[in-house]
């Protein structure tokens, strides 16, 4: 992989120091089991831990969903760091001087566009904050958070920004820092003057700073960052009143909504303290409960929240406390997030607030006490959803006995706990005097869902096995590379059936024949995503092979992979013997008749061979 501006010792020094336990744990709990660490995947969904770091390699890898690598990788996966951010991520958080090499003009092109995009949404936060603190025009910004009773603790935190009533206030900046406006376009930054379908604009001379406006004018600014401080976009509250009220950056390659959640960078670590974490809907919202003490808060930012949100926030508690609107529109939007609640073991609980009031006038108004009094009310979702569902049924009537009992089903058949799942069932029986059983009857798996069948399950476990000693090969070239010369000797890896394996082993030999040596890390990072898991899962299991007896076991794989070549290369050609038999015989026979008397005698000298040099 290439590696941008950084000198290759620079990125051992890194990975030496760097402990893959400590990056990892900002994302996921870790527990220790063994000479391993476990936790659930932050790369898929599951309910039981089947990640696994293992400190002494510094690697991790999913017995999942099948994700591996080292350090750098871990960071690029977790994070969306591109390799040179990972780089300087880590460089500064063991305090290690990067020397950046100084680009070159090719390497200038190449620096991704991402960074870029990073690089003006920084620069725009700052020209904000800038605004906002420092200079005479942000009066008015300044005048409207004040009456809102925001403090200047808060903006500081919150890196709050002020955009003036100029068209171009940005605009010229941007252009004075020499960016392009075409990626501050991409960012929702700025717009152009004309029609965005307009295809004169696509050409350079038209990309002047005259041609484009600023989308965000006379509003107070929230930058939106990601967990590493990286702004990916922004929010803009208009001062006064007046439409929109609150414009938002476009999604882009580095902003999707349903990933981030505002004020997470800063709420993160009080969730993990407290063991719970409160969602609310608004930025104002979200600044005033920070204000006045609860700063495991965040919002959401005008969307539902999503699956990924969950995984995300999993990482630090599993106790989500929403404060939403009492009205209709609001309870139902909370309920369409309970299935997902559910499904990702999550504890919800929701707190109504009086009807008009959101947590920020609520908190304003009234006083600490009271608001921590309706925390401690707060009632778990699934409680709630039942409650809603017997005021909107008719449960007297045996329809709506019917109908909640289906509704309610379909929502507990998503709880993966069984005595949960039990209790729930329970209760619902007694509400609507129905037997148990018959609820039951309701969530059978049908046939279709029902796990494998043994059968099917023999047949996978025999079609594994053809692929152990490959796998085994691969393995011992990885545990004990002192051997891969053997491996290259025998051109083994040219005679594997599975095609990924052999890519892994040529790559492996490949790597050592060039360096004489093999390392781990650099192994990982050198291959492609779809092989790289494969090389993790293979390092976390030791061959258990005793000393000395690795070179034995090796030439038993060579010869078992050999035989079984063998053996299809037989069986192809006695099928293709029978088939010119039964049409016309003649020379194309005779070809094949010694083709397979070769055959044979190969098969005897396969394995004097691999006896040979025992
Ligand atoms: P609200 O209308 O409840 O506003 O929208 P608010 O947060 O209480 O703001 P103030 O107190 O009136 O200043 C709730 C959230 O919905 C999103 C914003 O994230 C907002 O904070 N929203 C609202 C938009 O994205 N666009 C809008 O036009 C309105
Ligand atoms: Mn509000």
């Amino acid at each position: 992989m290439a590696n941008g501006f950084f000198p290759e010792e620079k990125i051992s020094e890194i990975r030496n120091r760097a402990n893959i336990l400590d990056v990892v744990s900002d994302y996921v709990r870790l527990k220790k089991a063994g000479r391993n660490h476990k936790g659930l995947c932050p790369f898929h969904s599951e309910k039981t831990p089947s990640f696994m770091v293992n400190e002494e390699k510094q690697i991790f890898h999913c017995f999942g969903c099948g994700e591996g690598g080292d350090v750098f990788t871990f960071l690029m996966k977790a994070g969306h760091f591109t390799f040179p951010e990972a780089v300087e991520e880590l460089a500064k958080r063991y305090g290690i001087k990067l020397i950046r090499r100084e680009p070159s003009p090719l390497q200038k092109k190449e620096m991704t566009k991402r960074e870029t995009l990073f690089r003006i949404n920084q620069l725009a936060s700052d020209y904000f904050h800038e605004l906002l603190t420092q200079k005479r025009e942000g009066e008015v910004g300044r005048r409207y958070l004040t009456q809102r009773g925001v403090s200047e603790e808060i903006i500081r935190e919150h890196r709050l920004g002020y955009a003036t009533e100029r068209w171009d206030g940005l605009v010229e900046h941007l252009r004075e820092k020499k960016v392009s406006l075409e990626l501050a376009w991409e960012l929702g930054l700025i717009l152009p003057k004309r029609k965005v379908g307009d295809s004169t604009l696509r050409e350079g001379p038209r990309l002047e700073a005259t041609n484009f406006y600023d989308a965000f004018r006379k509003r107070i600014i929230f930058p939106i960052l990601d967990l590493h401080q990286r702004v990916v976009g922004f929010g803009g509250r208009l001062i006064g009143e007046g439409q929109p009220k609150y414009i938002n950056s476009s999604e882009s390659s580095i902003y999707h909504k349903g990933e981030v959640l505002y004020g997470l960078p800063i709420a993160k670590r009080y969730a993990s303290e407290k063991d719970s974490l409160l969602i609310v809907e608004g930025y104002f919202d979200l600044l005033t409960l920070h204000q006045y003490g609860w700063k495991n808060s965040v919002a959401t930012l005008g969307t539902a929240l999503t699956e990924q949100h969950l995984q995300t926030t999993k990482r630090y508690t599993k106790n989500l406390i929403m404060l939403f609107d009492p009205d209709p529109a609001g309870i139902q939007a909370t309920l369409r997030t309970l299935p997902l609640f559910l499904e990702e073991e999550v504890t919800a609980k929701a707190v109504f607030l009086p009807k008009g009031e959101d947590p920020d006038t609520f908190l304003r108004k009234g006083s600490r006490e009271v608001f921590e009094r309706r925390l401690a009310g707060a009632i778990p979702l699934m409680d709630f959803f039942f409650e809603w569902l017997i005021k909107t049924h008719d449960i007297k009537s045996i329809d709506g006995k019917v109908k909640m009992a289906r509704e309610a089903m379909a929502m507990i058949r998503k709880i993966p706990d069984k005595i949960r799942k039990d209790l729930y069932v329970r209760t619902l029986a007694e509400r609507l005097d129905i037997r148990e059983a018959l609820l039951y009857e309701m969530i059978r798996p049908s046939p279709k869902e029902r796990p494998p069948s043994a059968e099917g399950e023999k047949k996978r476990l025999t079609e594994a096995n053809l692929q152990k000693s490959e796998e085994m090969v691969i393995r011992l070239m990885l545990h004990h590379p002192e051997l891969i010369p053997i491996v290259s000797e025998e051109k083994i890896l040219e005679e594997f059936e599975s095609p990924l394996l052999k890519r892994l082993g040529k790559e492996l030999s490949s790597l050592f024949q060039i360096k004489g040596r093999l390392d781990l890390s650099e192994a990982l990072r050198g291959l492609e995503e779809g092989l790289r898991g494969f090389l993790s899962a293979y390092a976390f299991q030791e061959t258990g092979i005793e000393g000395g007896k690795q070179k034995r076991v090796l030439k038993d794989c060579i010869e078992k992979i050999r035989r079984r070549r063998w053996k299809r290369d037989e069986t192809d050609l006695l099928r293709r013997i029978q088939e010119v038999e039964r049409q016309k015989g003649g020379k194309e026979l005779e070809a094949l008749l010694i083709q397979h008397q070769e055959l044979a005698k190969k098969e005897k000298g396969l394995l004097k061979e691999s006896l040979r040099k025992g």
